[in-house]
């Protein structure tokens, strides 16, 4: 049997976000530089991922082949590029015949894409719909089974076609849940609107709800804002796929992307994802459960106006206890409380908690 995949969200860069058809192989090499540079490759950030518009035809032996103007070298050698500097290659391709800006995609090709991109060393196949006709579960079924025809263990991501988290079997390890993001509030409110309910359909063994990638950095909003978004994706086990030009990245967002402590929650080893448990006009609270017991607490200020935001111990499924530790994953602090989990929130704001049980309370072991 392959190896499992995505046994946690992947994370990486995707540059659709940030470059659109304006992608060029000399930009992803810089960009699978920078993540080393910036050590956002150590933090977690594994997959380099060309979207849309890096092929432009099929040659005479029905092969697909990379645009020469933008990628003279050819997708394998990019490949190698990116593998040389310990990091995973993704590709884009579609279900139909063309992609949703007009390139030529996989439909009538299933088994001969999948065993192109294993020849040159993809490891992460993005699956688009535009256009394509049929049924999404029976042709992303057929992709998944073309890939595993080439021994190679490839994560594939599809859209939100035919509702891939209620399909009876999971040949996708990814399934975007919304439409695109744009790098603006509303449209962050928009995306994790539709994740609610959703938490049971995905999480280890199954795959993961896709949010859509990260505009952390793309100047749209604010360090606040972005913030917020990092702390609801990995709360709601998102792949966590940054859009931004990482070659050029400030100090903040480079701060921002390579917080571990919300990583940590984004990859916790349990897999369940998160959901949201209560709303009170603008605020929310968003919970997680994690590995030993911790859950992770989202104090989510959807408003304008900085306001408290209240929850307890006991309403985020801690067991009873004496007492609990909040630790505060943005601010890097903590403190103790008998059961009250309560900040005051900014504006467009998310107070993030990993919350414990004390460990002074934890039953000493008689032996
Ligand atoms: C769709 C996808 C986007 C991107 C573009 C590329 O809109 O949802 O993420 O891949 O296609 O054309």
């Amino acid at each position: 049997a392959a190896p499992p995949r995505a046994t946690t969200p992947p994370m990486g860069w995707n540059d659709w976000n940030s470059f659109r058809c304006g992608i060029t192989e000399t930009i992803v090499k810089e960009t699978a530089d920078a993540l080393v540079r910036t050590g956002l490759r150590d933090a977690g950030y594994r997959y380099v991922n060309v979207d849309d518009c890096w092929a432009s035809a099929r040659d005479t032996e029905g092969h697909l082949t990379a645009d020469p103007v933008t990628f003279p070298s050819g997708m394998a050698a990019l490949a190698s590029y990116v593998h040389a500097r310990g990091l995973r290659f993704g590709i884009y391709t579609a279900a139909g015949a063309k992609t949703c800006e007009g390139r030529p995609a996989s439909g009538g090709h299933y088994e001969q894409d999948a065993r192109d991109f294993a020849d040159w060393g993809v490891d992460y196949v993005k699956l688009d719909w535009c256009g394509a006709q049929g049924d999404p579960y029976q042709l992303t079924t057929r992709f998944r089974a073309a890939l595993d025809a080439t021994g190679r263990s490839v994560v594939l991501g599809v859209s939100r076609h035919g509702n891939p988290w209620t399909w009876p079997s999971r040949p996708a390890d990814l399934w975007r849940t919304s439409a695109d993001i744009d790098d603006q509030w509303s449209s962050l409110l928009r995306n994790t609107e539709e994740e609610t309910g959703l938490s049971t359909r995905a999480g280890r063994g199954q795959g993961w709800n896709d949010p859509d990638m990260l505009q952390i950095g793309n100047g749209g909003m604010s360090a606040e804002e972005y913030r917020a978004h990092l702390s609801l994706w990995s709360v709601l086990a998102a792949p966590l796929l940054m859009g931004n030009d990482v070659r050029t990245a400030d100090r903040e967002t480079l701060d921002i992307l390579g917080n571990r402590e919300v990583i940590a929650v984004d990859q916790d080893p349990l897999g369940l994802p998160g959901d949201r448990l209560g709303s009170d006009g603008d605020r929310e609270v968003w919970t997680r459960r994690l590995a030993g017991g911790d859950v992770a607490v989202a104090l989510f200020n959807r408003g304008a106006t900085s306001t408290e935001i209240r929850t307890d111990a006991r309403a985020v499924g801690l067991p009873q206890s004496p007492g609990y530790v909040l630790r505060d994953l943005w601010q890097h602090t903590s403190t103790s409380t008998v059961g009250g989990i309560s900040a005051q929130v900014p504006p467009h704001g998310v107070v993030l908690f990993r919350v414990s049980v004390s460990p002074m309370w934890i039953e000493p072991q008689v032996t």
